[in-house]
């Protein structure tokens, strides 16, 4: 019997690689947006899960089937939890990965170790057809470095070093290791057990 479709509803392909690993076998077709018709979703949301639900539902009313949509951000805890929920345009609008981890290190400048605590956050949405939504979130505690570090990831990873890890930044991560931290890799964990009870 043909599976279901579930459709990963971001247009990110780094975060789609990510994704994919993370969720590994389940009952369902897991295929992104591309093959869909194109469109766009304006994260107006306050919080990461209102984000989140954004996106997810969207993804249902474009393609019609289930659909797993997520949201994430750094919190810093010397910055009272920004950039959070606006993380991807923390430097302005526009803004480069880089912009962002250069400003973010320049407003901590002098900062000591002790006080440079954040924490990566991911709600994770699953709504489907018929209407039902379900919230599922990572997080994972960790410090900002004092200089970029590491070549691979995306956005924070070169400035974020996991707590409970060796020291290394994500970025100095293979896309496995980091895994094994991720708040992405927690929260599309809880929705594939989930998906596959
Ligand atoms: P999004 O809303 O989930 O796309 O994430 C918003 C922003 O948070 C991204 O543009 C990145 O700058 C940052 N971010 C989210 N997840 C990660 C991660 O795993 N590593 C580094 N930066 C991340």
């Amino acid at each position: 019997m043909k599976k279901p479709l579930l459709v990963l509803a971001t247009h990110n392909k780094h975060k789609l690689v990510e994704i994919r690993k993370i969720l590994g076998p389940l009952p369902y077709r897991v295929v992104d947006l591309e093959g869909f018709p194109p469109y766009t979703v304006r994260e107006t949301g306050k919080t990461l899960a209102e984000n989140a639900l954004l996106k997810a539902r969207k993804g249902v009313r474009r393609t019609g089937h289930l659909c797993l949509s997520d949201d994430s951000g750094l919190e810093v805890k010397q910055l009272k939890g920004t950039p959070g929920v606006y993380s991807a345009r923390y430097a302005g609008p526009g803004c480069s990965y880089e912009d962002n981890n250069r400003k973010l290190l320049r407003v901590l400048k002098g900062v000591p170790a002790s006080r440079r605590t954040a924490v990566f956050r991911c709600v994770v949405a699953l709504s489907s057809p018929d209407g039902k939504t379900r919230l599922f979130e990572g997080r994972i505690p960790g410090r900002i470095t004092v200089e970029s570090r590491g070549k691979n990831g995306f956005g924070y990873d070169p400035v974020f070093i996991p707590r409970g890890g060796d020291g290394r930044t994500f970025a100095e991560m293979t896309l496995a290791e980091k895994n094994a931290f991720s708040h992405r890799a927690a929260a599309f964990k809880k929705a594939a057990a989930f998906l596959t009870k």
